[in-house]
């Protein structure tokens, strides 16, 4: 009998499907991985979304905390599942200063083991096994599992554009594309529960504005749909007033946290996630919240989430560490203006080779047009060519196959695992490649 016949029916899918697809070529990239020196052919992993711009800063700042500090009496016992007393004020004010800009009640807010967690408890407590949460393509892969495998719920890729240029002045997501989806889904039998938006979005980088925010909440308030945005990439934020970027936004959008509207309405539909894994640069400290005013949502969590709650011991590192806010304030400047030399090289790199590329607002990614390089408009060419990338240079890119879009050869760089070096080593690589590629075509 084969061995996955003794799981549950959840145990045997997800015994079947990698959480993703580029994982075991990313810890085969990282075995060998790329030095100057020591191994100058070496790999450079660029497809899982870290931050690793200004580790040294946080990491100084962990250590004298802990060093000189004992560990208090509650760190050892059991506190509130949806996060400690403490460390839940500590974060409402740090996301009050720097994220909303608007005061933001530590009541409204819970907490789990990273933004995965965050999303999974939010389907489970908001959503019934078949329903549908409907999410603008291109989109983060990893949303189909989180609100899939246990909660039960399907993900719906709305098809916004086609070509890059058209995400120039926003995402057109409008009411009457929202009524198309909200039909076809009845019309499949399914209740479309929720809309998830990303801002700054994974992978292009682009914001939804205060208006264009006002309007979707209305929709869904008015349909009794739950938007939720997700802001894990708010404070990665391009400098777009930059003299060598200025020229890719035309009709700037104005970054405004949903938060701002959220403390406005108060209502039981809209809700913010957020995590420290992307602007602080610590995934691995497995940090995520809901904010939310719906108060019996908050409890639900409560009551369900001590399975997914984060060590006490985090929780006191990093109230500690973000109650001193002048540091943050530090913190942050340093993490914008890495990220944005980051961007630079990346884009102007792309730009000397007439690549496509979307003009992004935040997060930690280039989302690249490569089509031009494509054998023929298939996903199975789309993966070959990501391969022969891997394979001919040594970058690895996120494969495009999960996020959803229409459009085929589109890939997504991360531009702040590396440093500086690296990622000119990496645009280098890249360069020959299609200069190769031109040459044979
Ligand atoms: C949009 C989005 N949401 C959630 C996550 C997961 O974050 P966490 O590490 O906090 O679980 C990621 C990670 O890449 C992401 O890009």
């Amino acid at each position: 009998m084969s061995k996955t016949k003794l799981l549950s029916r959840i145990g045997q899918k997800a015994s079947q499907n990698p959480m993703r697809v580029d994982l075991e070529l990313y810890y085969e990239a990282e075995e060998n991985r790329y030095q100057p020196k020591e191994n100058p052919s070496g790999k450079i992993a660029m497809n899982v979304a870290e931050n690793h711009l200004c580790w040294e800063m946080l990491r100084e700042r962990i250590q004298k905390i802990t060093r000189e500090n004992d560990i208090p009496e509650w760190v050892a016992s059991y506190t509130d599942p949806a996060g400690a007393p403490t460390f839940r004020e500590a974060t409402a004010a740090f996301l009050s200063k720097f994220l909303t800009k608007i005061h933001l009640p530590a009541e409204s807010l819970a907490f789990s083991g990273g933004a995965t967690s965050v999303i999974e408890m939010t389907a489970f407590l908001l959503g019934n096994p078949g329903d549908t949460a409907v999410i603008p393509a291109p989109a983060y892969p990893v949303y189909t599992g989180d609100i899939g495998a246990l909660p039960g719920l399907k993900r719906f890729d709305l098809q916004t554009h086609q070509e890059l240029e058209e995400l120039n002045s926003g995402v057109s997501i409008t009411a009457e594309l929202l009524q198309k989806a909200k039909e076809e889904i009845e019309e499949s039998g399914s209740t479309f529960r929720m809309l998830i938006l990303t801002s700054p979005d994974n992978p292009t980088g682009m914001i939804y504005s205060q208006s264009q925010l006002e309007i979707l909440a209305d929709w869904c308030e008015h349909n009794e749909i739950h938007l939720i945005v997700n802001e894990i990439y708010g404070l990665s934020r391009i400098d777009i007033s930059h003299p060598d970027l200025r020229q890719d936004y035309p009709q700037p959008i104005e970054f405004v946290s949903f938060g701002k509207l959220m403390a406005e309405r108060k209502s039981p539909w809209l809700h913010l996630w957020y995590s420290f894994s992307k602007d602080l640069g610590i995934s691995g400290f497995r940090i995520g919240l809901l904010h939310s005013y719906h108060e019996a949502l908050i409890s639900g969590y409560r009551n369900a989430g001590l399975g997914h709650s984060i060590s006490n011991y985090t929780q006191w590192v990093m109230q500690e560490v973000l109650k001193d806010e002048a540091f943050m304030e530090s913190f942050i400047q340093k993490t914008q203006e890495r990220l944005t030399e980051s961007y630079l090289i990346v884009v102007n790199s792309l730009r000397e080779n007439h690549i496509p590329y979307q003009a992004s607002y935040g997060s930690l990614f280039v989302w690249m047009d490569l089509s031009l390089f494509l054998t023929d408009e298939s996903e199975k060419a789309e993966q070959e060519l990501w391969l022969e990338i891997y394979q001919e240079i040594g970058v690895l890119l996120t494969p495009a196959n999960g996020f959803g879009h229409q459009k085929r050869g589109l890939f997504r760089m991360v531009i702040s695992g590396v440093d500086h070096p690296t990622l000119k080593e990496a645009m280098g690589r890249i360069q020959k490649f299609c200069q190769s590629k031109k040459e044979t075509s």
